[in-house]
């Protein structure tokens, strides 16, 4: 298992949500974030819109997937996250020792697929 923690734009976040429920990842935690690249301090422009302050807000979005599902996850955030303006943000992928699902106390990875019964 792996988690990947990426830091993106707002804008970005509805259509990487919604792609990846689609193509079965419904499971994610959101945090707002705020955090500096390597443009500290430097104005950024986003759709005609300038930002100024050193510290931007970002959605932190994580989402732990399965090993070979990683570079799925990765693709439709850089796929959705991508403008080609700096401030586009990062993805992270860490690994992830083990995983239990609360309600059953089942545990490792089958706890990380959607299932029918909700
Ligand atoms: N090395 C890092 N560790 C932790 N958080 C980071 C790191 N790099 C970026 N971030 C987070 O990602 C956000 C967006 O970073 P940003 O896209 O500006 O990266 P960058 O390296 O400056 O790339 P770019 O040149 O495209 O702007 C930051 O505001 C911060 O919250
Ligand atoms: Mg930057």
């Amino acid at each position: 298992m792996k988690k990947v923690e990426a830091f993106i734009r707002h804008e970005a976040f509805e259509p990487i949500r919604i792609e990846l429920l689609e193509l079965g990842f419904p499971s994610l935690s959101v945090t707002e974030a705020r955090g500096s690249g390597r443009q500290a301090g430097i104005v950024e422009h986003y759709r005609g819109a300038e930002l100024t302050s050193h510290l931007r807000p970002k959605i932190k979005l994580e989402c732990v997937v399965a090993d070979q599902d990683v570079e799925t996850v990765v693709q439709v955030i850089l796929k959705h996250g991508s403008t080609g303006n700096v401030g586009d943000g990062k993805i992270f992928v860490m690994p992830v020792e083990q995983a239990w699902r609360v309600r059953t106390g089942e545990r490792g990875e089958s706890i990380l697929q959607a299932h029918r019964e909700q």
